[in-house]
């Protein structure tokens, strides 16, 4: 079943909870949180602080915190995002020198283990890393601010990934991040996707009507949730 998981980076932080659980309530999966370093990517957001007040919002709706880590040498952040309460960190395999050793670590803490690849990194990165990770996130833009424009070679870059997966018989997630909006969530769910971060096009008017839109064009059914 696809998920559709609204980046944080566009929602309204003067009343971030409220946001999120707009997004949540309108039927939305997980919470996408976008950290930039100001290094990695051009662009500074958020960190473990903004995790953590997320944490009772996720304790009382079960869902999921996705922590994509735009940042270099994430392994010095590991434990501050477990601790603040993240449910998966997912890192960049330029970001990484010891890949492996990085994703051992964050599955050592109890968390989902994500490796990202940006536009220009090729597939074959994955190769050595694809049957250890829960999750792989596909950038269809150039990381670092929200609103950008679908990269359109990613749908064969999501497909390829999606081959793979299903070559090495990996349960992975394939998350895609970065101009997602009805008019193209079906072609990305269509090439493989079974995970969508969408941040403006969630967060940008409408939330209600922004969630729902999204979920019918990408044929996505509501969460289960509970409480
Ligand atoms: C990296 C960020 C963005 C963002 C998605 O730049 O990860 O991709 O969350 O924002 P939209 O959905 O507005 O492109
Ligand atoms: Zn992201």
């Amino acid at each position: 079943m696809v998920k559709l998981a609204p980046s944080i980076l566009s929602a309204d932080f003067a009343r971030l909870e409220g946001s999120a659980r707009e997004a949540l309530a309108a039927g939305s999966d997980w919470l996408h949180v976008d950290v930039m370093d100001g290094h990695f990517v051009p662009n500074i957001t958020i960190g473990p602080v903004v995790v953590e007040s997320l944490r009772r919002l996720r304790d009382e709706t079960g869902t999921f915190l996705d922590v994509h880590l735009m940042i270099e040498e994430p392994d010095r952040y590991l434990e501050d995002f477990a601790r603040a309460g993240a449910d998966g960190l997912t890192v960049h395999v330029e970001a990484c020198r010891h890949l492996h050793r990085t994703v051992q670590a964050i599955h050592s803490l109890g968390l989902k283990a994500g490796v990202s690849l940006n536009p220009a990194t090729p597939v074959s990165s994955l190769e050595e890393i694809l049957c250890d990770v829960d999750l792989v996130l596909v950038m269809s833009v150039n990381p670092g601010f929200g609103g950008q424009s679908y990269i359109p070679g990613s749908t064969s870059k999501i497909e390829r990934i999606r081959t793979l997966l299903e070559r090495s018989g990996s349960p992975a997630w394939l998350e895609v991040d970065g101009g997602i909006k009805p008019s193209n969530a079906a072609e990305a769910v269509s090439a493989g996707a079974t995970v969508l971060v969408a941040g403006s096009a969630v967060f940008r008017g409408d939330v209600r009507a922004n969630v729902k839109a999204l979920r019918a064009s990408a044929e996505i059914r509501p969460p289960a949730r509970r409480g």
